[in-house]
């Protein structure tokens, strides 16, 4: 049966491939977002791609009233919350205006579904809840430390523990808390994709900047305990990433209570490797230059995915090579995310 579905944050890098996958499945989307780090023409793209039209609310979760606004002039059913602030390093110098948008907020958007009956919800949260873990892959069950390495960590692990309370105190809650790895690649269309504002902070986008011209070199940091003395992380296809709630959707037809997914493919990779795969793929030398470690970085983070294997039936089935691909495609076509696609949204939004 389709369902209504309250999308926050459509708008952005993972919401538009949440909405894809949600319309092509059959769903109606109302999206949400105050397109603070997004565009307009990304659910543009979105419409275009899936024959589909979506509701678009420009709005703000940190504003009540706008928030009550889209309830009350829309049936929904349930909500993937993507909408939030994630620059990590950001995150340290403007702690508060984290805290406000990403807590704050999320407990206003609670607060508001509560006010209309809608007790289901999809939660993007990360695998930086995780911290520093001494067993590889991480399961779910994970112990959680005390304190977060960052303020945007924090948050995660704020809204995580607020959305288990909501259950708690009234357990027709449904809650799915979906924890990502690390999300890369666009839509095999080549025309939705990541198209952040303001300089690049990871790892694609900064190998990005160097073909574009923008940084002179990618740097490498260096200094981990790995084999290769880089970062390894489990990079994971942005629309294996989107499927994944889909699956949290159709499953919290069926589930009570809160269920938490990691949500990746379970292979590490190091930095290394992706800059040589990128270049294998592209045919594009990337300039480098090696650094000591960055600030707050963890070793090593890969996934144990068998729980949403088995319990939500989903696979990640795309390969590091796939990922960088579909960047690539997404990047020849659109050197300038959306904002070479000349639409409106600098002037009236
Ligand atoms: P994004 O910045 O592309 O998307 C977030 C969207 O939220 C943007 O469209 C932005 O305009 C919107 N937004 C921000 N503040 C808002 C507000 N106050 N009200 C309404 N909308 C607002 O980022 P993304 O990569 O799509 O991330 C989506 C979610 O997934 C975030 O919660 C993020 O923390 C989480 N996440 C992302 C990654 C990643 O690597 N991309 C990894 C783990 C978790
Ligand atoms: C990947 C690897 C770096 C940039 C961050 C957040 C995390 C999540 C995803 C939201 C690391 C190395 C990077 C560069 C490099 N976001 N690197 N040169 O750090 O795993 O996670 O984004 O939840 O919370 O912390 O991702 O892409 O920044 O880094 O060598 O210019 O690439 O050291 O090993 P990360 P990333």
């Amino acid at each position: 049966m389709p369902l209504n579905i309250l999308v926050t944050g459509a708008n952005g890098y993972i919401g538009s491939h949440v909405t894809i996958e949600l319309l092509d499945a059959g769903h109606n989307v109302i999206g949400l977002d105050n397109l603070s780090n997004s565009h307009k023409s990304s659910l543009t793209q979105v419409e275009a791609l899936t024959s589909k039209s979506v509701i678009q609310n420009e709005a703000d979760i940190t504003d009540r009233d706008s928030l009550e606004r889209v309830f009350a002039m829309n049936k929904i059913d349930a909500v993937v919350h993507c909408a939030g602030l994630k620059a990590v390093g950001e995150s340290q110098e403007q702690g508060e205006r984290y805290h406000n948008v990403n807590v704050k907020g999320t407990r206003n958007l609670l607060d508001i579904m509560e006010k209309f009956g809608v007790k289901k919800i999809v939660f993007s949260s990360s695998a930086t809840v995780y911290g520093r873990q001494k067993e590889m892959p991480i399961k779910e069950t994970a112990v959680l430390p005390e304190k977060a390495d960052s303020n945007y960590g924090q948050n995660k692990i704020d809204i995580e523990k607020m959305l288990m309370a909501k259950n708690q105190a009234d357990n027709q809650w449904r809650v799915f808390i979906l924890r990502y790895f690390n999300p890369i690649g666009a839509h095999q269309s080549g025309d939705v994709g990541e198209s952040p504002k303001g300089r690049a902070n990871n790892l694609l986008p900064a190998i990005l900047e160097v073909v574009a011209g923008k940084r002179a070199h990618l740097d490498i940091y260096t200094g981990y305990s790995t084999a290769s003395g880089t970062g390894e992380r489990d990079y994971i296809h942005i629309s294996d990433l989107a499927r994944g709630h889909l699956r949290a959707i159709e499953q919290m037809q069926k589930t009570k209570g809160v269920h938490i997914y990691n949500l990746g493919t379970g292979q590490p990779y190091s930095v290394i490797e992706v800059v040589s795969s990128f270049e294998m793929v592209t045919g594009v030398k990337i300039v480098t230059r090696n650094k000591g470690p960055r600030s707050g970085d963890v070793d090593s983070c890969y996934a144990d995915p068998s729980k949403a294997n088995k319990e939500l039936n989903w696979t990640a089935k795309y390969s590091l090579t796939d990922m960088i691909r579909d960047l690539w495609n997404w990047y020849q076509k659109h050197p300038d995310g959306y904002d070479s696609d000349h639409d409106s949204d600098t002037t009236d939004s």
